[in-house]
């Protein structure tokens, strides 16, 4: 889905699940949570949602000092793991971000079943507002729990999460069902129009979805993350982003089953550092040209990633029928590559369905210090677009052993329409000259 009729559905959503959220559950605030009432016995909540409590509300976030948010403090809310405690984080996210002193909501130990989650601003509360997970959220398997396709919404600047605890999106009934070119599952994590945020320190699992999709944002750190899903799952992508300007990426271990990364249209100044990943799809650029409206992609630096079981390493794709867009200043440098099949990529017919082709002009990008495995014989493809030549293609420094079955052992550079200079140690050695 392209990202404004996102944010169409999105806000109608976020409209209808605030005025929900009000009208329930309103014994869950600061007071509470902080110890000042009792809160009542947990009751008979059973595989219910918390009960819209009737009892005494006070007013959230009235008091001074900083508040913890803490959701175990809600009436009925149980980390059992099959509860639903959807309503207790939803109000302890309204409350957080109502309240006028720091914030932070407390995910503690313990399993938190929830449905679709709208972390929304505008909020009263300083930046940044804080989600600490130590325990468990768990995401309800059933994929109607999740009206707009989403699981963890996040829609406010200035957010920053951490915990060491686990999302888990509880994917694997979801992917099984999915028919081929149906409705998308929804993503676990998604970063919508938050400046100035972070993501650390989190395991992120069995994704329904995208594990994390950033968009609309800037200054964005994700560190320290572990992101797991079934080799076979599909569309599982670990971090896309989209419409991001001076994003990091480090530290970070995620193995798949699409791309462990994916940087779309009008991202800019992005640099992934110390990724570990596999197996998955690597780390892509792209894909672009798919929407008539998408921006340029400049200034990416993929660096000191190691790559195992990944069907492609460094890749760029883009799709036929493009707008006319450019990609430059791409580098993607260190890297180890152990049993890909496509090591090295620039496609510029990606899905080609289409007849016309890219019009996503690549220019300025360095592939340098590569080494590793390959299971085919192509270990550098630059195929790039017949109405816009790949331009300032450096490769250099690539050395690679092949792994695959076939008796023929030799290793090549395939390249179209890509004015590329290769040097340093090259194995296989680069193409010849156009
Ligand atoms: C994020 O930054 C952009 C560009 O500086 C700005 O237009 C936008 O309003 C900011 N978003 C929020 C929610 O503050
Ligand atoms: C990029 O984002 C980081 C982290 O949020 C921030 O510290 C830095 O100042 C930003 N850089 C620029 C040029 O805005
Ligand atoms: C990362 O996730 C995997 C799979 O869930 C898990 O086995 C591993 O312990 C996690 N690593 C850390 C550092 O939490
Ligand atoms: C690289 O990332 C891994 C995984 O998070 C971490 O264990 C390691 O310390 C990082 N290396 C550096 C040099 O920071
Ligand atoms: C190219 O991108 C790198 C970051 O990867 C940046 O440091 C550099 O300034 C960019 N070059 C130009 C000419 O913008
Ligand atoms: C990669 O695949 C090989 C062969 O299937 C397997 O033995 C190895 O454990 C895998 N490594 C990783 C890190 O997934
Ligand atoms: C190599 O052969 C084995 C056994 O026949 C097969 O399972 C595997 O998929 C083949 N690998 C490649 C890269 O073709
Ligand atoms: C081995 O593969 C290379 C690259 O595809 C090809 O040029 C060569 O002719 C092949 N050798 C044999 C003996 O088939
Ligand atoms: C480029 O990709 C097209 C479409 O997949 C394919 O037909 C063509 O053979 C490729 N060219 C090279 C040089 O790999």
């Amino acid at each position: 889905m392209k990202t404004f009729e996102m944010k169409v559905i999105l806000s109608i959503f976020l409209l209808v699940s605030y005025v929900a959220n009000g009208i329930e559950d309103g014994t869950c605030n600061l007071y509470d949570r902080r110890g000042l009432v009792e809160t009542p016995a947990a009751g008979d909540a059973a595989g219910g949602a918390a009960a819209p409590a009737g009892g005494a509300a006070g007013p959230a976030g009235a008091a001074g000092g900083d508040g913890v948010f803490d959701i175990s403090k809600c009436p009925n809310a149980k980390g059992d793991g099959s509860t639903d405690v959807t309503q207790s984080v939803q109000k302890s996210w309204d409350d957080a971000c109502h309240s006028t002193a720091n914030a932070k909501i407390l995910i503690p130990q313990g399993e938190w079943l929830t449905g679709e989650l709208n972390f929304a601003g505008p909020c009263t509360a300083p930046q940044p507002i804080s989600i600490e997970i130590i325990g468990t959220l768990k995401a309800k398997p059933d994929c109607g729990a999740f009206p707009s396709g989403m699981w963890i919404n996040i829609f406010q600047t200035g957010v920053k999460i951490f915990g060491g605890g686990t999302l888990d999106g509880q994917g694997c009934e979801a992917w099984k069902t999915k028919s081929p070119g149906g409705k998308a599952l929804p993503d676990s994590l998604c970063i919508t129009q938050c400046n100035a945020s972070s993501a650390e320190n989190i395991n992120i699992v069995n994704s329904k979805g995208f594990n994390v999709k950033l968009v609309e944002s800037h200054d964005f750190i994700a560190d320290h993350l572990n992101i797991s899903c079934a080799f076979d799952s599909p569309n599982t992508d670990g971090i896309h982003l989209g419409e991001i300007t001076n994003a990091t990426i480090q530290n970070t271990v995620i193995g798949t089953g699409d791309d462990c990364i994916s940087i779309g249209d009008n991202s800019v100044d992005i640099l992934v550092n110390n990724v570990t990943c596999g197996p998955g799809h690597g780390i892509s650029i792209g894909s672009l040209g798919r929407y008539p409206d998408e921006k340029d992609v400049k200034n990416i630096m993929v660096q000191n990633c190691k790559l195992m079981n990944t069907t492609n390493g460094a890749r760029i794709k883009t799709m036929h029928e493009s707008p006319a867009l450019t990609a430059s200043n791409i580098t993607f440098q260190d890297l180890t590559i152990e049993n890909a099949f496509n090591p090295i990529i620039i496609d510029q017919h990606y899905f080609a369905d289409k007849p016309g082709p890219s019009k996503v002009k690549i220019t300025g990008v360095t592939f340098k210090n590569i080494k590793g495995t390959s299971l085919s014989q192509e270990v550098v493809t630059l195929n790039c677009s017949d109405a816009v030549p790949c331009e300032g293609i450096t490769v250099t420094d690539v050395d690679f052993k092949y792994t695959g079955n076939c008796t023929n052992t030799t290793l090549v550079s395939v390249c179209a329409n890509a004015k590329a200079t290769f040097g340093g140690v090259m194995n296989p050695p680069g193409c010849p000259p156009a």
